[in-house]
């Protein structure tokens, strides 16, 4: 058995540790897990209390897949609801779909009754207001919210990027692998604007035949690098996981326009094996991992590799 998550996600680990000490199902596991991250209005990335789009809205991405089935259900850009990542799951039993977003995500919320929220908090908001009037010009002011938000400059200027999403990976009992992320996006995004956390082979995959891969940070690169189904891939051709993942680290090295920042690679394989890559990391990392063997989750240090 094993449980993978950013450091960011630590305070649902215990929960998701118990359940997979239990015996029971991982995926399972991961979304009880992730679901305290969402409720933590603390992290202002994930769930409640996030910092919101330039409108002040909280727009959360969420995705979950079963390595089992290669199931997977995500939503995306979703607004007002306490859990996106139990919506995701409740898409992919329910639906024959992968992705919903919006307001088509919304309406699917309501219809199964899932938890109301209004996520925006007092500290939420008022972080948003400081942000506005630092970077409106007297003009954009006065019309506020009627203006070109594409000239806010503001979009690729996150104040959490280093703390972004949460993303949890598992092998459980039965060898099933599963992976599950949860993200409000960049602070002060475009309306609409989606990472990597709800597309499936790109901030997260799982098949638990090989392994499975979750990222944080720059969706906008591993969108385009397809990097967490990469990894998997790279582990079916027989690579070792350090191998696997260095390989996917290197392709996102090799984008040369767009927006390029940090990205942070977890993965998991078959065999219980584990490795955590901070490319072009710009502090330290860290994440988080328990395994059958270990009496307690531990913290480690992501190894750091430089694309530049
Ligand atoms: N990695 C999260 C995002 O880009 O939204």
């Amino acid at each position: 058995m094993l449980l993978l998550a950013n450091y960011e996600g630590r305070c649902g680990v215990p929960k998701a540790v118990e359940m997979l000490k239990a015996r029971q199902n991982g995926l399972r596991a991961i979304i009880e897990g992730i679901k305290l991250v969402e409720e933590n209005t603390d992290i202002h990335t994930v769930g409640q209390s996030s910092w919101p789009n330039i409108l002040g809205e909280l727009q959360l991405d969420a995705a979950v897949m079963d390595g089992n089935t290669r199931r997977s259900g995500a939503v995306g850009a979703i607004k007002g609801f306490k859990h996106p990542v139990e919506i995701a799951y409740e898409l992919m039993e329910r639906l024959p779909y992968e992705i919903l977003v919006g307001e088509g995500a919304e309406r699917f919320a309501r219809e199964i009754e899932a938890v109301p929220n209004i996520n925006e908090t007092d500290a939420s908001i008022k972080a948003w207001k400081k942000h506005l009037s630092q970077v409106l010009t007297d003009e954009q002011k006065k019309d506020f919210p009627n203006i070109r938000l594409l000239d806010v400059k503001s979009h690729a200027v996150d104040p959490e990027k280093l703390f972004d999403t949460t993303v949890y990976l598992s092998l459980d009992d039965e060898e099933r692998i599963s992976s599950a992320t949860s993200t409000a996006g960049w602070a002060w995004k475009y309306p609409g604007r989606l990472g990597d956390s709800p597309i499936i082979g790109a901030g997260s995959y799982a098949d638990s035949r090989y392994g499975a891969c979750a990222c944080t940070h720059t969706g906008e690169m591993t969108i385009r690098a397809g990097t967490a189904r990469s990894v998997v891939l790279y582990l079916k051709m027989g690579f070792t996981i350090k191998d696997a993942v260095y390989q996917a680290a290197r392709e996102l090295g090799e984008l040369q326009t767009g927006y390029l920042d940090e990205v942070t690679i977890h993965a998991i394989n078959s065999l219980g094996e584990y490795f955590v890559l901070g490319v072009n990391s710009s502090e330290p990392i860290k994440y988080v991992v328990w395994n059958g063997s270990m009496d307690q989750p531990e913290t480690k240090k992501a190894e750091k590799y430089m694309t530049y």
